[in-house]
C-alpha cells in the first residue's frame, strides 16, 4: 500500500481507539456500579441479564424503560433510585431504538 494511505489509514485507526477509550471511560463506570446492581438484586433468578433484557417489552429504549420501571414495582426491587438505574441499564442492554 502507498505510505500516504497507509499513514491516513493509521490516523483513521487511531482516531477510532482514542474515541473507543473516551467513551469507555465516560460510559464505564455507572455501567460497572449498574452490572454489580444486578448481580446482587437479580442475577440470583435471572443469571443472564442479555438474556433477559432481550425478551423486555417495549419498542423504544424509553418504553422498556417506563415497562420495567412499572413492573419492578412490584418484583424484588423496592428502592426507587436503584429502580430506575437498573431500568434504564436494561433497556440499554435491550438494544432497541432510541
Ligand atoms: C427470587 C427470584 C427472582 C429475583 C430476585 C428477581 N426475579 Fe425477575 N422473575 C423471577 C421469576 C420466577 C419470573 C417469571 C415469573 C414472573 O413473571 O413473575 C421473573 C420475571 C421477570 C421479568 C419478566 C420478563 C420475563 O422473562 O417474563 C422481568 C423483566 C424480571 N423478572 C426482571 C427482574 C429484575 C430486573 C430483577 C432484579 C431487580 C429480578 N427480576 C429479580 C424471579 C426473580
Amino acid at each position: 500500500m502507498p505510505n500516504a494511505i497507509m499513514f491516513v489509514a493509521r490516523k483513521r485507526t487511531a482516531r477510532r481507539i482514542g474515541l473507543a477509550l473516551l467513551l469507555i471511560a465516560l460510559v464505564s463506570p455507572s455501567t460497572r456500579a449498574d452490572e454489580a446492581l444486578y448481580a446482587r438484586r437479580c442475577a440470583g433468578c435471572h443469571s443472564d441479564a442479555s438474556a433477559l433484557a432481550a425478551r423486555l417489552s417495549g419498542r423504544t429504549t424509553a418504553d422498556v424503560t417506563a415497562n420495567l420501571q412499572q413492573f419492578l414495582t412490584h418484583h424484588h426491587m423496592d428502592d426507587v433510585t436503584e429502580r430506575s438505574r437498573l431500568a434504564k441499564w436494561l433497556a440499554t442492554l435491550s438494544h432497541k431504538p432510541l
